[in-house]
């Protein structure tokens, strides 16, 4: 299928575009470190260019003492040794435009490392310039200044005894808070934003972006008081370049919030990562390694209710898998005999509704979570997790459950190639193991059958240049109590799309709409057609009413 090219000088593009997440340091290496690195992703263009996709969404490769995996920076404007240079990220940028690809970088805002500049200098005194670039508390050493936890486990205060003062920390301690407040603080961000753009990226990804704005009790971070106002700031003093993408980490977001995020005046940002569907199968209330099986009505009204209130009121993106996520596969699908329909199936279900699609790495070829003992963990979250729970008296065998289901390490294994060794990811030792099942999982087996998960992704990235409905329909839900069919229809004044998804192993039936009898199937999973719908099976039928009109 020949590529349609966006046009990116104007506004709006990324509606019709389909991005891809790269985590760099499991894509491909070139210098058998074990670990990826720049040069491999550039080895790697021509893949993505046959994908079809339109941009890159690059986490983090700025300079890092990788405690979180380049998600704690030490210096927003190098790129850290371990994955090239400087020159490397700009031979990228251009041979990635060459290609009609966007590069869209992290940008980690709401924290820096514990080894940046500014926090070396906070550490010196209370009265250094640096210092009000973080958030703290007075106080003394026995009791923090509430009871806030940190994500990763413990409380989210550190003390510092030689200032006599607590630091805020929602993450791991090694990455303090930064202050907001501060505006000498957001002027130097927006600086580092600007050498970006200068370089030559299209774009950003916010790291947990609604989370900035402290409330001054410092009892919740989410949705604070003044985050609406720093973001039309953060916006205005960055991304006024023309066409500039924009996409922010929102886990506190609901529909209301996601409109003022993703305004169609471009106020804030274009669009927003909500997690409430990526939630859902959690209990309700505790954390995500309380794991429960998925409902798959409750499924469907929540992206109803996201599909219906951003229409015309703001973008949706729409993901299954990021590098904190386990593989969709595994979880919602059956990785086992109808990994490459359940692979499918997800992937169409998704790509049909309104929004920007964000493909994770490997999700393309049908990757799978890993089995692996404790030890071969290397995630700070998943290791801390293991270690409170133990610790609270869980039984250590139902945290390892847990944790083979919802472990970040699970997104993180190397991309598999080839069926060879390390698949083709590194001549060295990875730094986290390989999946085995590269040995039939592989991009390379991928490219050379049609009927892969990858040619199916290519498909749909196709179709969405294709049809406008899948950019501008409205979203209408089918049967929404049923709990194995998940379906719906997209409209627009003439042009109308069905998607019919088998969500179990089992056939069933389902009764089309009338008005899409003799519509043309644009998409299946199978081979061939069937009167029911086989195990996992997912179709997509179309018909534009002029057309039709004309034909009688
Ligand atoms: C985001 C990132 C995650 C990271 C966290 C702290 O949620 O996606 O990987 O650990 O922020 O920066």
């Amino acid at each position: 299928m020949a590529k349609r090219m966006l046009d990116k000088q104007k506004w709006g593009w990324w509606r019709s575009a389909v991005f891809y997440q790269i985590y760099p340091k499991s894509f491909q290496d070139t210098t058998g470190s074990g670990v990826g690195d720049l040069r491999g992703i550039i080895s790697r263009l021509d893949y993505l260019e046959e994908l079809g996709i339109d941009g890159i969404w690059l986490s983090p490769v700025c300079e890092s003492p990788q405690v979180d995996n380049g998600y704690d920076i030490s210096d927003y404007c190098a790129v850290d040794p371990m994955f090239g240079t400087m020159e490397d990220m700009q031979t990228l940028i251009t041979e990635a435009k060459k290609r009609g690809i966007s590069i869209i970088v992290d940008l980690v805002l709401n924290h820096s490392s514990d080894q940046h500049r500014w926090f070396r200098e906070a550490l010196k005194s209370r009265d250094n310039p640096y210092h009000d670039y973080y958030v703290w508390r007075d106080g003394d050493a026995s009791r923090p200044p509430n009871e806030m936890r940190a994500v990763f486990g413990g409380s989210a205060w550190t003390w510092v005894p030689h200032l006599g003062q607590w630091y805020l920390h929602q993450f791991a301690e090694q990455q303090p808070d930064l202050n907001w407040e501060n505006p000498a603080m957001r002027r130097e961000l927006y600086g580092f934003i600007r050498f970006w753009v200068d370089l030559g990226v299209e774009g950003f990804r916010l790291d947990v972006i609604d989370q900035i704005a402290k409330d001054p009790e410092l009892q919740v971070t989410n949705n604070g008081p003044r985050l609406h106002e720093f973001l039309r700031e953060l916006s205005a003093e960055a991304f006024r370049e023309e066409g500039l993408v924009s996409v922010g980490e929102a886990w506190g977001a609901d529909t209301e919030r996601a409109k003022l995020y993703s305004a169609p005046d471009a106020s804030e940002m274009s669009m927003v990562f909500q997690f409430e569907h990526i939630c859902l199968d959690q209990e309700p209330g505790k954390d995500k390694w309380d794991v429960i099986p998925l409902s798959l009505p409750k499924l469907k009204d929540c992206f109803r209710r996201w599909q219906e209130e951003l229409h015309g009121k703001g973008w949706n993106s729409l993901f299954f898998n990021n590098h904190d996520l386990p593989r969709i596969v595994s979880r919602w699908g059956n990785d086992g005999e109808y990994r490459v329909e359940s692979a499918k199936m997800l992937a169409t279900m998704l790509h049909g509704m309104e929004g920007t699609p964000y493909i994770f790495q490997g999700e393309e070829l049908g990757m799978t979570n890993i089995r692996l003992e404790l030890e071969d963990h290397v995630d700070i979250e998943t290791l801390n997790v293991y270690r409170e729970r133990v610790a609270q008296g869980y039984d250590p065998e139902d945290v390892m459950a847990s944790i083979r289901a919802r472990s970040r390490d699970n997104a993180r294994t190397p991309m598999q190639w080839t069926a060879g060794e390390n698949a083709g990811f590194t001549t060295g030792t990875p730094w986290i193991p390989v999946n085995p099942n590269h040995s039939f999982i592989n991009a390379e087996a991928a490219l050379a059958d049609p009927d892969s998960v990858f040619h199916h992704y290519q498909k749909l990235i196709g179709l969405r240049k294709t049809y406008d409905v899948f950019r501008d329909g409205s979203f209408s839900l089918l049967c929404p109590d049923d709990e194995k069919i998940f379906a719906y229809t997209r409209d627009t004044e003439h042009e109308h799309l069905l998607v019919v998804c088998n969500f179990t192993g089992e056939s069933l039936y389902f009764d089309a709409p009338a008005n899409f009898r003799g519509a043309k199937q644009i998409l299946s999973n199978y081979a061939t057609e069937a009167p029911e719908l086989r195990p996992y099976e997912a179709v997509m039928l179309w018909y534009n009413d002029l057309e039709r009109n004309e034909n009688r």
